[in-house]
């Protein structure tokens, strides 16, 4: 089929040069609005296009895709992350589903750097001092913080994120540590000056910051739940650019205002923008709104991504960035 006769359907207002190309592309439906489509908008769209690009905040769950309409082929996810899509119910029913890898990777390890200084350093009472016209001057005792330079760094999640992490960390002169399913090859463990830890537990009890850079499944949801927050030291931070509902967002809450964690750096919440309250009061936590992959380079490349997606798959192929 050629691409101009794909009915695209983008949920949601993406950068301008991309849906440019797409016009130019494809038959598609835009959306000017800054928000995900309601459940209702998004059952209609998807039974009335040949491609879907969703992004996260459109559930696209079993029950949708089991009432999508039958030209419904393609799901070019326009963002990395999938666990917003029943992945496994579209392949059943024969729909592809594509995402956008690689393109977010560089901001993402950029943000996270930023995170990572944020509480040791407190930046947000610094920043908080000045706006509020409170700041009488440098003192020696003012505002001290913790140096990071040769803590330890434990990063949950050593994909294309994770490794972006440790090249930046190394530079800090931070030791790297990390969780992962698998093993990195030696020869990458041994360039990232990595060391891999089997057990999450045991790792936890030893690093000064975590850095959590795993996909949200269903094994990875409350990873880091209550039992595990009690085994870090009192002194570790905690630092989230991936999906909130890895943690447990009340435990650490709870252990946050205890004092028996020393911080947390988060961009992302368990309940999206639905954020614990207790958290939002605290000095040692610092909050992003989901905005660790926010460059305009990034998202046009996202776009670019969806765009060859579309175009591969209208050609016949496997898409590049297809998930199995
Ligand atoms: C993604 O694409 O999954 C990111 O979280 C969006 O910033």
């Amino acid at each position: 089929m050629n691409s101009k006769q794909f009915k695209v359907r983008v949920t949601r207002q993406l950068p301008e040069p991309v849906e440019t190309r797409m016009k130019e592309l494809f038959d598609v439906n835009l959306s000017n609005s800054p928000y995900p489509l309601s459940r209702k908008e998004l059952a209609k769209a998807m039974k009335d296009c040949d491609v879907l690009v969703p992004t996260i905040g459109d559930k696209v769950d079993k029950e949708l895709i089991n009432e999508a309409g039958k030209n419904l082929k393609l799901i070019a996810n326009y963002g990395v992350g999938f666990d917003h899509i029943d992945v496994s119910k579209a392949l059943q029913k024969g729909i592809t589903v594509t995402n956008t890898p690689n393109v977010l990777t560089e901001d993402t390890a950029d943000m996270a750097m930023a995170l990572i200084l944020s509480v040791p350093r407190r930046i947000k009472e610094g920043v908080k001092k000045l706006e509020d016209d409170q700041w009488d001057g440098w003192a020696p005792n003012a505002l001290l913080g913790h140096r990071i330079y040769g803590k330890r760094l434990g990063i949950l999640g050593m994909g294309r994120i994770g490794q972006a992490i440790a090249k930046r960390a190394k530079a800090f002169g931070i030791q790297i540590h990390y969780h992962n399913r698998n093993r990195l090859p030696i020869k990458l463990e041994e360039s990232l000056e990595a060391t891999y830890w089997e057990s999450l537990d045991q790792m936890l009890a030893r690093i000064d910051l975590l850095s959590i850079n795993a996909p949200h499944t269903p094994s990875t949801f409350h990873l880091i739940n209550a039992r595990r927050l009690k085994l870090m030291k009192k002194t570790a931070y905690i630092i989230n650019t991936a999906r909130g509902e890895l943690i447990d967002e009340n435990a650490l809450t709870r252990m946050l205002r205890s004092g028996q964690l020393a911080g947390a750096a988060l961009d992302v919440f368990e309940k999206g923008n639905d954020i614990n309250p207790r958290l939002k009061e605290l000095d040692n936590v610092f909050m992003l709104p989901h905005m660790s992959s926010a460059t305009i380079e990034g998202r046009i490349e996202m776009g670019e991504k969806v765009i060859v997606n579309i175009q591969t798959f209208s050609d016949g192929h496997t898409p590049p960035d297809i998930i199995l």
